[in-house]
């Protein structure tokens, strides 16, 4: 009996494990640099946009390899690219449409040497490819999205479209995706909205059964998300632009989730968004997602020029900096098991292959850490920094102890040097027992 495709689900072995990716979000909007969505916030016609953006994107100082580089020197172990945006512009040579990068002044497909770039690196990869298309001809102009939603001649504009036909367009495309460049890791479609009342676009709109079962046959392995409006099918959930309190669930049930969070706001390049996060918020939020068994994919929006700029650079290098050395505390791990209580301004991170508990120390306490409960007394056998692998005492010296009374006695009490590592995020290694 042929599988249900419903039920099927991709492998996602090497997703919980890797844990940090690389969100890219390029298209001709780059240009325009202030935001992804600049034809349906200022309403931008087709002839417009496309005279001004599309017959202009040339990216002169694009460098794949340099993208992949810095994403690797981040310690992202894969990467997301958006082989089109709601604005319908396509990065590679698709057979489907002529509105692709070939024919602006780019003159060539971007999207299969940045495939290759990133492969070089060991590092996987995972196309987003946008259900919503603001420039298809057949695309059903909704009353809710695009340039032209409150439009005075929207209805008549509609007379002709067939969104079955941009159905079969989408399906098309995500064919040519999932068969012309080899092993695809990860497919994002994003996104849905329909409306109680039929009105919005959803699983009808996308023919998302069947999409579901394209993807499925082609890419049996393949993660894919969850927002093609079917309850069933996906195998991660995509919290976007906040942080979950708690490992996300579905039905009660804890599911394979990632956080999708940009730097500043904007997916696409914005050059005067101000609201940059710091590398300091970056990593915790990082730790804060593996630590709800979560992972994170983070935003760079490319310059129109093919660049990302010194503020994306900044910070990747800044995070750069901190995996290097605590990216043992990340990979392979997640949230610990609920014996561990987490001990007060610190996350707790978990690798249950090597049984090591990551201490990660959002606010330094003066001299001692309390590691609360029986779980810890009976299990931990040694602590180190892990950005120097200098032992941590474990208990207090007999003065303190005394001093103390009995509260330390249910207690694993670490002496931690008075003075901070010089390290964004502090983390204790603690080695277990049994
Ligand atoms: C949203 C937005 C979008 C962005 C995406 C990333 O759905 O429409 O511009 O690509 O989320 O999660």
């Amino acid at each position: 009996m042929a599988k249900d495709v419903k039920t099927m689900k991709g492998d996602t072995k090497w997703f919980v494990h890797d844990r940090f990716g690389l969100f890219v979000h390029w298209g001709v909007y780059a240009m325009a640099g202030r935001h992804e969505w600049v034809k349906h916030h200022e309403k931008i016609p087709n002839e417009v946009y496309d005279a001004k953006y599309f017959s202009r994107f040339d990216p002169d100082l694009y460098d794949p390899n340099a993208w992949a580089q810095a994403a690797s020197n981040a310690g992202m172990k894969y990467f997301v690219i958006t082989t089109k945006h709601h604005e319908g512009f396509c990065l590679w040579d698709t057979k489907l449409t002529d509105y692709k990068a070939p024919n602006t002044p780019a003159q060539r497909d971007l999207l299969r040497p940045m495939v290759e770039a990133f492969r070089k690196r060991d590092m996987r990869v995972g196309f987003y490819h946008s259900l919503i298309d603001w420039h298809h001809p057949q695309y059903i102009l909704d009353k809710y999205h695009g340039p032209y939603r409150d439009h005075a001649d929207r209805e008549k504009m509609n007379v002709g479209r067939d969104q079955k036909k941009y159905a079969a367009y989408l399906h098309g495309q995500v064919r040519e995706l999932l068969t012309k460049f080899g092993k695809v890791d990860v497919l994002w479609l994003d996104y849905s909205y329909p409306k109680p009342d039929g009105s919005g676009k959803g699983r009808d709109d996308w023919q998302s059964d069947k999409l579901l079962k394209l993807v499925r046959t082609l890419q049996p392995n393949i993660v894919l998300n969850d927002r093609m409006d079917l309850p069933y099918g996906f195998d991660i959930k995509t919290p976007e632009q906040f942080q979950p309190r708690e490992w996300v669930k579905v039905d009660g049930k804890p599911v394979v989730w990632e956080a999708c969070q940009t730097f500043s706001g904007s997916w696409g390049y914005h050059r005067d968004e101000m609201t940059w996060r710091s590398v300091d918020e970056l990593i915790r939020t990082l730790i804060d997602c593996v630590s709800k068994g979560g992972n994170l994919l983070l935003n760079v929006g490319p310059t129109g020029r093919g660049e990302f700029d010194d503020r994306a650079m900044a910070r990747l290098a800044g995070m750069g900096e901190w995996m290097k050395r605590h990216g043992r505390a990340i990979y392979g791990c997640t949230q610990a098991p609920d014996e561990f209580k987490c001990p007060q301004d610190c996350r707790l991170t978990y690798n249950p292959e090597k049984k090591r508990l990551y201490v990660h120390v959002l606010a330094w306490p003066y001299k001692h850490l309390y590691l609360d409960g029986e779980a810890y007394t009976q299990r931990v056998a040694y602590a180190q920094l892990l950005n120097d692998g200098s032992e941590i005492k474990v208990g207090m010296d007999p003065w303190h102890g005394t001093q103390a009374g009995d509260t330390v006695k249910r207690t694993v009490t670490l002496t931690l040097p008075p003075q901070r590592p010089n390290v964004t995020v502090p983390v204790i290694e603690l080695f277990l027992k049994g």
